[in-house]
């Protein structure tokens, strides 16, 4: 599916959120590790935008690996490093989030943006996002949520299940994307049950920070430091 609307993948998501996916994505860089030198893995990176973002932001970054299910999502992504001169810290690679290629203990930061919905085992990517950091490594997860304002909540709904789905297809011409969009978002779990999840999986330190009144949510999942 997602190869099907790599296309105009970037367009929509900046369109459809009235840009606020930029600011989420810089907002990220935020809860990097604080130290030089650091190693990153994208996971899900689809056409880079998140990975981009937070290595044009933290020079700090000194190599990062993105790896994605879909080829022709990468294909964009490698594109658009090419033209920013990112080559030398940035790699791509075809990778399965619930499988990675990677000893234990690699990586200081594991990123995926909103990606960990798509995945089928939720908790096998957690534990496999956890197996690869570093101690005092750090997880961090973007992905949609749901409002607690009543008001806000309902607006929003009211925009995601009967105005994006309509406008997601005719732009990307792809009939089912949006409408999964919407669907998986609303059954997904967000905010404690969320947490939870990433405590179950391993991390010993977890928070979330919600965004645009709870539209999204950047979770972050500490690796406990084994020397301290
Ligand atoms: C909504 S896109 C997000 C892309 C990008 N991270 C972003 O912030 O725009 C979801 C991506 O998850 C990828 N994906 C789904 N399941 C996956 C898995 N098990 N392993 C790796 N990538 C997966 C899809 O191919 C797609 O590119």
């Amino acid at each position: 599916m997602f190869d099907r609307i790599a296309h105009r993948y970037d367009l929509l998501n900046h369109l459809l959120s009235f840009g606020q996916d930029i600011l989420w994505r810089r907002k990220m860089s935020r809860f990097l590790p604080q130290k030089e030198d650091i190693r990153l893995l994208d996971l899900a990176t689809g056409t880079g935008d998140q990975v981009i973002t937070l290595l044009k932001m933290n020079p700090a970054i000194t190599r990062a690996i993105a790896t994605d299910m879909a080829e022709k999502m990468i294909a964009v992504g490698v594109e658009k490093a090419k033209r920013l001169n990112l080559n030398g810290r940035l790699r791509y690679g075809t990778g399965d989030a619930t499988a990675l290629q990677f000893k234990d203990h690699s990586f200081d930061a594991v990123t995926i943006s909103f990606g960990i919905r798509n995945v089928t085992d939720v908790g096998t990517a957690l534990r496999e996002m956890y197996r690869v950091l570093r101690p005092d490594g750090r997880a961090l997860i973007l992905e949609f949520s749901l409002p607690k304002n009543t008001l806000l909540r309902n607006l929003y709904l009211f925009y995601f299940r009967n105005i994006l789905p309509g406008l997601g297809s005719v732009i990307s011409g792809d009939k089912e994307a949006y409408y999964y969009l919407n669907r998986t978002v609303e059954s997904f779990p967000y905010g404690d049950d969320f947490l939870r999840l990433m405590q179950k999986s391993g991390f010993e330190t977890v928070f979330e920070t919600p965004l645009s009144g709870g539209i999204a949510t950047i979770y972050c999942g500490i690796k406990a430091d084994t020397n301290s």
